[in-house]
């Protein structure tokens, strides 16, 4: 048990995937062993009471300003921890070589890579990194972004899972159920997309590529999620001739569902700005999976990591055509679709249960900080 403390802007009940990551893992661990500083959201109340560690919350957003500096530095020292950890690296990472303690990172993928092109910054997040004991990256992708700055960092590999109890398959009557209560048609196809709605994601390749589609094809698109695209994807849903459904943000649970009844999901996740812009991991892939629905995705940063080598399939170029392709091939033989659900949930079950990655990230700890 490493005595601990995380300091993050991400953090339950906020919703996102580095929230989600923390969340589970540190929902996992001897409450006795840490605490967490992060920031203010509503609801947070409930939830701090419910959760066993301490949690201190500072405001809207910690950044690495002197004052910051002084009350962390004011707040940790009672604690005595072994060991302060920040996620992301960037931008509060930069408290790090300033507080004096021993510190590690967590490593994502775009906190890394967006900011590492311009030279200024670039030098600061080598500093943070090399100040550090190490990194527990949250993939092989972010994993190689953290290497790409410095070279010799400590590395360990940890990457997001799934609590295996929450997303799981339902029995085929439930399943039927489901997609009464969820579609206008329930025996056509249930394509489903799930993911804040920033055009990195790439619902608009769906909604583009589901124009495509022949209109004999029985099928239903249905989006979960908010975000800045939700305008435009609303204006590009008019021209496909098959039902699109916008759920907008849903309740955990309600998201599950949907997982749970669909079909397929797709995810035509892209690299954005010459490759500047990248998808870290895409957890969404696996909670899809993990439910028993099978993904066909985009290839950007570490997307492929996420998806069933069996029953998965990579797009290559993911453009609008290819897609259309896939989706149509797809489509025109749903009972195949089926076939395959046990199959997909249980490589997540396998790889990705985070009872299993929560012990591989207290073993990180042990690692970076007893070498
Ligand atoms: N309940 C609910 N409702 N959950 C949602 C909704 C919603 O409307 N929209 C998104 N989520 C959840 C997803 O189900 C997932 O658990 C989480 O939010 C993250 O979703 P994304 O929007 O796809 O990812 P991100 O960009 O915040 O996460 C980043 O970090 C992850 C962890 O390292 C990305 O880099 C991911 O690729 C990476 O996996």
């Amino acid at each position: 048990m490493i005595r601990h403390v995380l300091i993050t802007n991400d953090f339950p009940p906020k919703v996102g995937g580095i929230q989600a990551y923390l969340g589970e893992i540190y929902q996992r661990m001897d409450p006795e062993s840490f605490m967490v500083i992060t920031t203010a959201v509503p609801g947070c109340e409930d939830f701090d009471r419910g959760f066993g560690a301490p949690i201190v919350r500072l405001g809207k957003r910690l950044l690495p300003t002197p004052a910051t500096i002084k009350t962390l530095r004011h707040m940790i020292a009672s604690f005595s921890p072994q060991l302060v950890i920040y996620d992301p690296i960037f931008p509060i990472g930069a408290v790090g070589p300033a507080l004096g303690l021993p510190y590690a990172l967590i490593a994502h993928g775009a906190e890394v890579r967006v900011p590492a092109y311009v030279p200024v910054l670039r030098r600061q997040l080598q500093r943070t990194i090399r100040g550090s004991l190490g990194v527990v990256a949250a993939g092989g992708y972010p994993a190689d972004e953290v290497r790409r700055l410095v070279a010799d960092t400590k590395v360990m590999v940890v990457p997001p899972g799934i609590a295996v109890d929450r997303y799981a398959p339902v029995a085929e009557h439930d399943r039927t159920r489901l997609r009464r209560s969820w579609m206008s048609h329930p025996d056509d196809q249930l394509i489903l997309f799930v993911s804040r709605l920033v055009p990195r994601k790439g619902a608009d390749t769906l909604l583009r590529a589901a124009a495509q589609l022949d209109p004999r094809l029985k099928t239903e698109i249905h989006v979960v999620g908010d975000g800045r695209d939700w305008s435009r994807l609303r204006r590009l849903a008019l021209g496909v001739s098959h039902p699109v459904v916008f759920h907008g943000s849903l309740p955990e649970a309600a998201k599950i569902e949907l997982y749970q009844a669909a079909d397929l999901f797709v995810f035509p996740a892209r690299d954005r700005w010459l490759g500047i812009e990248r998808e870290g991991f895409g957890i969404v892939i696996l909670e899809a999976q993990a439910c028993g629905t099978p993904a066909i995705i985009g290839s950007s940063g570490g997307t492929r990591e996420a998806l069933s080598p069996t029953t998965g399939h990579l797009l290559r170029a993911g453009g609008v055509d290819e897609l259309a392709a896939v989706l149509g091939g797809v489509l025109a033989r749903p009972a195949q679709l089926t076939l395959h659900r046990s199959e997909t949930s249980a490589y997540v079950r396998t790889h990705f249960d985070y009872d299993r990655l929560g012990k591989a990230y207290e073993e990180s700890l042990h690692n970076l900080v007893n070498g």
